[in-house]
């Protein structure tokens, strides 16, 4: 079920550069969401700009609902002007989001694709569940934001185990994050359920295909531009591998892989 509601909006802390944890009491949507979901949030509580962004749903705490984002535009640096008390208008929680139910997951994040996966790691953590995880970045600057989100000092996720890279090499593996994975991937072993990504397109792309080669089922989480959020304004198309389009807001955000045309993207 997807409500819309005035959430008031509790905390909007800088976490690291242009990278902002937000905290909104939203009780009805905390209490149905599943990671990967995401809602729909009017920037500002004034006419401008007219359309919501969309944000992942990075965690609930009680009736909160916490999102983790990064200022890229207009409406994002609205938002991390936005002072604790105003109501933003809500909407969610939205679209498919990750199965968890396959046996021993492997989870792969890119860059802000952390604010998804950090949430399905913590359900899976719950249920006791093992699974595997890796996260992919530029440089350290944006772990460092992620650290200061659990409150737990300096390199959070590699303390969870999560195996990281990064593109200078200031923090894991020196490269890109699926290169560790296709590592993981070739060993024998336990294989894997699943693999379950979120983050940039050329990287989704990469994982697909790495998961194909392996014959892994891959989940990935899309981005596409989001108008309505709804299925309404066909704004969020991803071309689909049986032809045609999917809406990124109804068929996805998340989607197994192999139901989309990667050599379109
Ligand atoms: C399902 C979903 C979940 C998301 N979750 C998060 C999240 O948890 N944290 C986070 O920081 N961001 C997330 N995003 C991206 C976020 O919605 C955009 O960064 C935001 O809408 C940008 O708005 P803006 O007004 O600041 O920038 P704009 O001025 O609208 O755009 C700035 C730049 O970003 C590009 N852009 C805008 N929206 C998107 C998009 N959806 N996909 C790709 N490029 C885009 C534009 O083309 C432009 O180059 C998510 C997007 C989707 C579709
Ligand atoms: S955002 Fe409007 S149809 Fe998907």
């Amino acid at each position: 079920m997807s409500l819309s509601l005035k959430a008031k909006l509790l905390s909007n802390e800088p976490v690291g550069p242009e990278i902002f944890l937000l905290t909104l009491e939203a009780p009805a949507i905390a209490a149905e969401a599943r990671p990967g979901q995401f809602v729909m949030l009017r920037v500002c509580p004034g006419p401008e700009p007219l359309l919501a962004r969309p944000f992942s749903i990075h965690g609930v705490e009680g009736g909160k609902l916490l999102i983790l984002y990064q200022v890229k535009g207009k409406g994002t640096r609205l938002l991390s002007q936005a002072r604790p008390g105003v109501e933003l208008l809500t909407w969610g929680p939205l679209g498919r989001g990750f199965d968890l139910d396959a046996k021993r997951p492997v989870l792969v994040a890119g860059g802000m694709g952390i604010a998804p996966m950090a949430f399905a790691a913590e359900r899976l953590e719950e249920r006791g569940a093992a699974f595997e995880a890796f996260y992919g970045l530029a440089a350290k600057e944006a772990l460092v934001a992620w650290d200061s989100v659990s409150g737990e000092g300096a390199f959070y996720l590699e303390s969870w185990g999560w195996t990281g890279a990064s593109e200078d090499g200031s923090v894991g593996h020196h490269g890109l994050v699926t290169e560790p994975l296709r590592e993981r991937l070739k060993q024998g072993g336990e294989r894997p359920g699943a693999v379950l990504a979120c983050g940039p397109l050329p990287m989704l792309k990469a994982v697909a295909l790495l998961c194909a080669e392996f014959g892994v089922a891959c989940q990935t989480s899309l981005e596409a531009p989001m108008a309505c959020g709804v299925g309404a304004c066909l704004g969020c198309a991803i071309p689909s591998a049986g032809g045609g389009y999917l809406r990124a807001c109804q068929e996805g955000p998340v989607m197994e892989a192999s139901l989309v045309d990667w050599k379109k993207i």
